[in-house]
């Protein structure tokens, strides 16, 4: 089968990968010529010094960009840090789980698991949703979510990566709110304003791996546990305007031509409404197969980011997936713990790379059902 090869502009396949994953193009273009020579200085991003006039003129950019997206004021310090999401989850609890004190988790999928088993690590944690009974199929009514007296702050991850799940609206707490949005960050718009902390890992909509975005209220910096070795403290990070050592600079330059692009392209909403399409591309497929194609994640708890789904046979998941890579549609397994398969149409996945995969899917379902 070739069909779907027309409808491609490039040599590029399309890539599901959940991460990392998709990159603009215009992006990766630029990335290429600065590779070899940044702002005609003659030497390339990668060679430039950390403190020097070209990487902190990218460094401010990059900075200026994720305030304007993040729409967040002076009460907000914006972050450029080495490590992933799974350091700062760690981290996290590091810095702000004092002893004594409690910090409240939802378990809406393993990220959000994995990031309670750190903060166990340092201090006293309380589950106040396990959705592991469902396998992290839905995200929990406010109602059947149990916090405890004062938390230091409740934890959750917004967009669950593994299960395809996404929260519509934050959990309603007054306890300073921590959210992962390592997998959605810039994809719909988002009160970051209301969260005490939102952090995402670069290497799925931001950029290539190795440095994460965190968004953190000032005054809790103040609350920094003083006791920590100071390359892991937050306050002393800030402090150093992410410069307290070597920081990722080409994740930070990248994340920096990623938010240009998200302007370039409308801004949040614009690309929120783009990706409210893509999704229902592939849900359509799903919900109109009778009963042929199976989504992991119900109706009400849907991600836009990242679809699992299978049929009833593993064998016949495998037979899909061999398909879709002979027609340019790439890195389609689901992850070991759901099965099946993952589509993650991140912001610079393609629209007609979603209009594939339902092409195809409605071909195999036919040919198969
Ligand atoms: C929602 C979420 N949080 C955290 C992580 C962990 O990120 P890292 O591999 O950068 O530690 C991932 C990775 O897939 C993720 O999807």
């Amino acid at each position: 089968m070739t069909m779907m090869n027309a409808q491609k502009t490039t040599e590029r396949i399309y890539n599901f990968s959940a991460g990392p994953s998709t990159l603009p193009e215009s992006v990766l273009e630029q990335a290429r010529e600065d590779l070899l020579d940044i702002q005609g200085t003659g030497i390339g991003v990668l060679e430039h010094s950390h403190r020097g006039a070209t990487i902190t003129e990218v460094f401010t950019e990059s900075l200026e960009l994720c305030r304007e997206l993040s729409g967040v004021g002076d009460d907000h310090e914006i972050l450029f840090l080495s490590g992933g999401g799974s350091h700062h989850a760690a981290m996290l609890a590091m810095n702000f789980l004092p002893e004594g004190r409690t910090a409240d988790y939802l378990l809406t999928g393993n990220w959000a698991r994995v990031a309670k088993e750190y903060a166990d690590s340092y201090g006293r944690t309380h589950v106040a949703f396990d959705g592991k009974a469902s396998v992290y199929d839905r995200i929990p009514a406010n109602d059947e979510v149990t916090f405890s007296d004062d938390p230091a702050y409740v934890h959750y991850c917004s967009n669950n990566t593994i299960y395809g799940t996404s929260f519509e609206a934050p959990p309603k707490t007054s306890a300073p709110l921590f959210v992962d949005m390592s997998s959605e960050m810039f994809s719909r718009t988002w009160d970051y304003s209301g969260h005490a902390v939102s952090y995402a890992c670069a290497q799925k909509n931001l950029g290539p791996a190795a440095g994460s975005c965190l968004i953190i209220r000032k005054d809790l910096l103040e609350r920094t546990n003083p006791g920590l070795p100071k390359i892991f403290s937050y306050a002393a990070n800030a402090d150093k305007e992410s410069r307290l050592n070597t920081p990722p600079v080409f994740t930070i330059y990248m994340m920096g031509l990623v938010f240009k692009w998200i302007k370039q392209q409308g801004g949040v909403s614009e690309l929120e409404a783009r990706n409210r399409e893509k999704a229902a591309i592939i849900y359509d497929a799903i919900d109109g197969s009778g009963g042929f194609w199976i989504a992991h994640a119900e109706k009400d708890s849907r991600s836009m980011m990242n679809i699992p789904f299978r049929t009833s046979d593993p064998e016949m998941d495998k037979r899909f997936i061999a398909e879709a890579q002979e027609n340019g549609m790439s890195t389609l397994k689901g992850h070991r713990s759901v099965g099946g398969m993952r589509a993650s149409i991140y912001n610079a996945f393609p629209r007609s790379g979603c209009e594939a995969l339902a092409a195809l899917m409605n071909d195999f379902a036919a040919r198969n059902g």
